[in-house]
This record gives structure tokens, C-alpha cells and sequence, in this order.
């Protein structure tokens, strides 16, 4: 006999390149599995509905908002949070360009202003600040800091394109 769609599944979510193998209810989401289950839990959870982008995650590198997916529709991709970004003890470009500029007051919106903000020059390190302003507009501040946020991610991609530049 088939189990009932309620049942949970086992899936695989690779967690900034740690397997974590879960077993979850379809109905869960992303980012519940991720906070919850992965205790991941530097993604944080605003509206639930697709409006603020607090839950941004990369999977497989493209920025999606973490309560719109369902964790099973993530079996077997790669996810990147925001605890992925430092390389050891060293701040990603993109953090230490929010604390230079001072691009955070509560903080709540930040894990997902950066991994938007990261996945967008990741693609293309050319964006120019217009363009930026542009990305940036779809996740929301509740602190309105939008004016350090542009001047931070406009400074990490300067930085990001000479990392870029120097590198073999
Ligand atoms: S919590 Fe996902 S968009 Fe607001
Ligand atoms: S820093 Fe508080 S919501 Fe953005």
C-alpha cells in the first residue's frame, strides 16, 4: 500500500557543501527545514509570503525566496545560506562592506540583502549602481537603511571585481 501524500520523505539538502539528510513533511518549507532541521538558522523568516526576501537562499546559485519552496522541491540541490559566506575567519566582501558602511540596524533583513546582493555580481561583477538598486528593490528594510545597503553592496562589488581581476 502507498503511503499517504502526508507522509514525511527522506530528501537531501547539501547545506553550503554539508549533506544533510532529513526526513520532512511535504508541506514544510525550505526554509523551515533549513532553520529547523539543518539548524541553519542565519536565514530568517519575515513575511512568509514572498514579499520581503528575508528568507533569500541560493539554490544551485540562483536567489529564491526560502517560504515559497517547498523543502522537497530542493531534494538533491545545493543550497548556500548566509552562514556559507566567510572562507574561515574571513568575511565574505559583501559583509565587511555592510559593517564598513554600517549597512544594518536590527539586522532582520540582512542574511537575505546579502546572498541577493552576492548571487546578483557572482553573475554578473559589472552590475553598475543603477542595476543594483534595481536587484536591491525586491527584498525589504523594515529600518530603512536602503541608503548604506546601496552604499555597501556597490563598495563589495568594487572589491569583489578586483578579488576577480587578481586572481590566476
Ligand atoms: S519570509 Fe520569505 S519573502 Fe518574506
Ligand atoms: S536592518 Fe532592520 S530590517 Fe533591515
Amino acid at each position: 500500500m502507498s503511503g499517504r501524500t502526508s507522509d514525511p520523505r527522506e530528501i537531501t539538502l547539501s547545506i553550503n557543501g554539508t549533506v544533510h539528510k532529513v526526513a520532512v513533511e511535504p508541506r514544510r518549507t525550505l526554509v523551515d527545514v533549513i532553520r529547523d532541521d539543518c539548524g541553519q538558522t542565519g536565514t530568517h523568516i519575515g513575511c512568509e509570503h514572498g514579499v520581503c526576501g528575508a528568507c533569500t537562499v541560493l539554490v544551485d546559485d540562483e536567489p529564491l525566496r526560502s517560504c515559497l519552496m517547498f523543502a522537497v522541491q530542493a531534494d538533491g540541490r545545493s543550497i548556500r545560506t548566509v552562514e556559507g559566506l566567510q572562507t574561515g575567519d574571513a568575511l565574505h566582501p559583501m559583509q565587511e562592506a555592510f559593517m564598513r558602511y554600517h549597512a544594518l540596524q536590527c539586522g532582520f533583513c540582512t542574511p537575505g540583502f546579502l546572498m541577493l546582493a552576492v548571487a546578483a555580481l557572482e553573475k554578473r561583477p559589472d552590475l553598475n549602481r543603477e542595476e543594483l538598486v534595481d536587484i536591491l528593490s525586491s527584498n525589504l528594510c523594515r529600518c530603512t537603511g536602503y541608503e548604506n545597503i546601496v552604499k555597501a553592496v556597490c563598495a563589495a562589488a568594487a572589491d569583489m571585481k578586483a578579488n576577480l581581476d587578481a586572481s590566476p
